[in-house]
C-alpha cells in the first residue's frame, strides 16, 4: 500500500504542515490565501463531490501541504492517477518529502498548463479536478483563464470541485465555463467553506 509520512508520527507531520503553511502565508498572502490547511473532513467532502472513488485520472490545483491530496488518495482506486499542480516551492518540497505514493505526480507549475497535461496523459479528458486556489484574491482574468483551461481538460461528465471562502465571488465566473454549478457549505473547517461543483459543458444531459 502507498505510504504517507513514513518516518514521522501523524502529530509531528501535521505540526510541520502547519508551520510550512504559516510561513508561506506570511511570504505570499495573495497566492496562498489562508493561514491554515483545509480540514480532512472538507478534503474528504471535496473528493466525494468529485466522485474520485470512481475515477482513474484526477488533477488537483493548489495542493499546498497536502491536506486535500491525502483525502483524494484515500478515495482514488489503486490503479488511478493524481497530478497535482503547485507553484509555491516550499510546498512542492514538502509534498515530495511527505507523500510517497506512486499514483501521485507533483507538477511544479501553474494550473493554467493543464491542457498540455491532457494532451500528454489523458486525451479523453480528466474525470475530476479538485481545486483550492484562492481565486477571489487573484485578478479575474487569471481565474477565468484557469477555469477555461480546466473546462477544456475534463471529459464529458467530468467535474471541477472548488473550495472558496468568499460566498459569492466564484459562482458567476464558474457559470461562464461550466454547464451546471452547485454549491454546498462545509462547516467542519476553519473558517466554514463553500464547495462549488461545476459539470463539464460537454456532459450529456
Ligand atoms: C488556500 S491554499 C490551499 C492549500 C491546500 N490545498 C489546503 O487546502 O490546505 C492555495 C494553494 O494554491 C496554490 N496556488 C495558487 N495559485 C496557483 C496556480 N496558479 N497553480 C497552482 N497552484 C496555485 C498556492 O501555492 C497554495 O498552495
Amino acid at each position: 500500500m502507498p505510504q504517507h509520512t513514513p518516518s514521522r508520527t501523524l502529530a509531528e507531520s501535521s505540526m510541520t504542515s502547519m508551520w510550512t503553511f504559516i510561513r508561506a502565508f506570511m511570504r505570499d498572502r495573495q497566492r496562498i490565501g489562508t493561514v491554515a490547511p483545509t480540514s480532512s473532513s472538507a478534503g474528504r467532502h471535496m473528493a466525494r463531490l468529485g466522485d474520485v472513488a470512481h475515477s482513474k485520472r484526477v488533477v488537483e490545483f493548489g495542493p499546498g501541504t497536502g491536506a486535500i491530496t491525502q483525502q483524494i488518495l484515500k478515495e482514488l482506486p489503486t490503479d488511478g492517477r493524481l497530478w497535482a499542480y503547485e507553484v509555491h516551492e516550499p510546498f512542492i518540497d514538502h509534498l515530495r518529502a511527505t507523500i510517497h505514493d506512486p499514483r501521485l505526480t507533483v507538477l511544479p507549475e501553474s494550473a493554467e498548463h493543464i491542457r498540455d497535461l491532457r494532451a500528454a496523459e489523458a486525451p479523453e479528458g480528466f474525470d475530476a479536478i479538485i481545486c483550492s486556489i484562492p481565486f477571489s484574491l487573484l485578478p479575474p482574468p487569471v481565474t477565468s483563464g484557469i477555469l477555461a483551461a480546466a473546462a477544456d481538460s475534463l471529459r464529458p461528465g467530468g467535474k471541477l470541485v472548488a473550495l472558496q471562502y468568499h460566498p459569492t465571488y466564484l459562482r458567476p465566473i464558474m457559470r461562464e465555463h461550466f454547464r451546471e454549478v452547485h454549491g454546498v457549505w462545509h462547516l467542519r473547517n476553519i473558517p466554514p467553506t463553500l464547495l462549488l461543483t461545476g459539470l463539464n459543458p460537454g456532459s450529456p444531459s
